[in-house]
C-alpha cells in the first residue's frame, strides 16, 4: 500500500494530505478566506504571502496526525495547475523540494482531476460517467472514461458559477465566499420573485454563461428599493438569492442530464466547491432518478479545495504508473484534456 503525501495551493486555501492507499490518514486544510474577506475575492499577493506561512506548519501537523515519518513517504504530489502562478509555484516547490530531497517520486496532478475523481474517494473503482465540476473558478461537464481518459463536452464561456455566486453575493453586501451565504438566504426566499435569464439553455451544447444572469442581477438590484443606510430589507436579499440560485442550479442541472443522456453513461458525478450546495446536490438527484440515472456526488468535505482530493488522484496516477519530472513547471492554464 502506498502513502502518498499531497499539497495543494492553487488559489486560496493552504491543505496538505497524507493517504495510505484508499485511506485517508490526514487532510489539513487553513482556509485564507478571512484574509480575503475585506476585498470580497482573493488577492493572489496575499494567498501567496499566506501560503508561504502556512505550508511548513500544515505538513508537519499533517505527518504528526497521520503518525507518519516523512521517510515512510513513497512519493509526493502536488497542484501542478490550473490555478494562480504564485500559489501553485508553493505548493509545487515544496513537494518537488521533498521528492527531490527523500530521491522519492514525484506527481503532478491536475486540480481539475481532483475535484473530478472526487465523488470516487469511498468507492471500489472509477466507472464511466458525466461529470458536472463547479467551483470558484471553474465551470466544467466532462465525459469520463476511466483515470486520464477525460473529454471536456463544455465549459463556461466567461464566469464559473461560484464566481457568479461571489460576485452576487458581493453586489448585496453578503460575506465572501459567497456561495454558502446565498444558499443559507435562498432557503428563506421566494424563488419565483424575480424572473432572470437562464442563460444558454437552449444553446444545444454543453457550455454554460454566468456573466449575463450577473448582470441582469446587478441591473435589477439598482432598482430596488432600499431601506435605511442604503441596505436592502432582508426579505429582499433572501427572495433575490433564492430568484439567483434557482435559476443558475436550472441550466447546471439541465444541461448535465442532457449531457449524460447523449454520452450514454448510466452514471452523473458532481464535484468543486459549487457541489456543496445542498439545493444543487438534492435537486441533481432528483433529476438524475427521473433520467434513470446513478447519481455520486463528492462528500461534502471533498468539495471545496482540500489536498485530499489531490491525494487521491495521485494514489489512482501512481498506481498506474504515471510520474512527473521534477523539471515540470506549474501552468496557470494546465488543461484536463
Ligand atoms: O472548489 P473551490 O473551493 O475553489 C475553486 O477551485 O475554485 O470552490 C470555491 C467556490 C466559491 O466560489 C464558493 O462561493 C463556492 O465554491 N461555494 C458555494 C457553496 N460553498 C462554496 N457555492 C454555492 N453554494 C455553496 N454552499
Ligand atoms: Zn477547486
Amino acid at each position: 500500500m502506498k502513502t502518498i503525501l499531497a499539497l495543494e495551493t492553487s488559489c486560496d486555501e493552504t491543505a496538505v494530505a497524507v493517504l495510505r492507499g484508499r485511506e485517508l490518514l490526514a487532510s489539513e486544510v487553513a482556509s485564507q478566506a478571512a484574509a480575503h474577506e475585506p476585498y470580497g475575492g482573493v488577492v493572489p499577493e496575499v494567498a501567496s504571502r499566506n501560503h508561504l506561512l502556512h505550508a511548513p506548519r500544515l505538513l508537519r501537523r499533517a505527518l504528526k496526525v497521520a503518525g507518519v515519518a516523512l521517510e515512510s513517504v513513497d512519493a509526493f504530489a502536488a497542484t501542478s495547475g490550473p490555478g494562480l502562478a504564485t500559489s501553485l509555484m508553493i505548493g509545487s516547490s515544496i513537494a518537488k523540494g521533498l521528492a527531490l530531497g527523500s530521491n522519492k517520486p514525484y506527481l503532478a496532478v491536475n486540480h481539475l482531476e481532483g475535484h473530478l475523481l472526487s465523488p470516487f474517494f469511498s468507492t471500489a473503482e472509477i466507472q464511466p460517467n458525466v461529470s458536472l465540476i463547479v467551483s470558484g473558478g471553474h465551470t466544467l461537464l466532462v465525459e469520463v472514461g476511466a483515470v486520464n481518459t477525460y473529454r471536456v463536452l463544455g465549459r463556461t464561456v466567461d464566469d464559473a458559477a461560484g464566481e457568479a455566486f461571489d460576485k452576487v453575493a458581493k453586489m448585496l453586501g453578503l460575506g465572501y465566499p459567497g456561495g454558502p451565504e446565498i444558499e443559507r438566504r435562498a432557503r428563506d426566499g421566494d424563488p419565483a420573485r424575480f424572473d432572470l435569464p437562464r442563460s444558454m439553455l437552449d444553446s444545444h451544447d454543453y457550455n454554460f454563461s454566468f456573466s449575463g444572469l450577473k448582470t441582469a442581477v446587478r441591473y435589477m438590484v439598482a432598482k430596488l428599493p432600499r431601506t435605511e443606510g442604503a441596505r436592502f430589507a432582508d426579505a429582499m436579499i433572501d427572495d433575490i438569492c433564492a430568484s439567483f440560485q434557482r435559476v443558475a442550479l436550472e441550466v447546471l442541472i439541465r444541461k448535465t442530464i442532457a449531457a449524460a443522456r447523449a454520452c450514454r453513461v448510466p452514471l452523473v458525478t458532481l464535484s468543486g466547491g459549487v457541489s456543496c450546495n445542498r439545493a444543487l446536490r438534492d435537486q441533481m438527484e432528483g433529476a438524475c432518478a427521473r433520467a434513470g440515472l446513478q447519481f455520486l456526488p463528492a462528500a461534502p468535505e471533498l468539495t471545496t479545495d482540500n489536498a485530499a482530493m489531490i491525494a487521491f488522484a495521485a494514489v489512482l496516477r501512481f498506481s498506474l504508473g504515471f510520474q512527473s519530472a521534477v523539471t515540470q513547471e506549474i501552468d496557470p492554464n494546465l488543461k484536463l484534456a
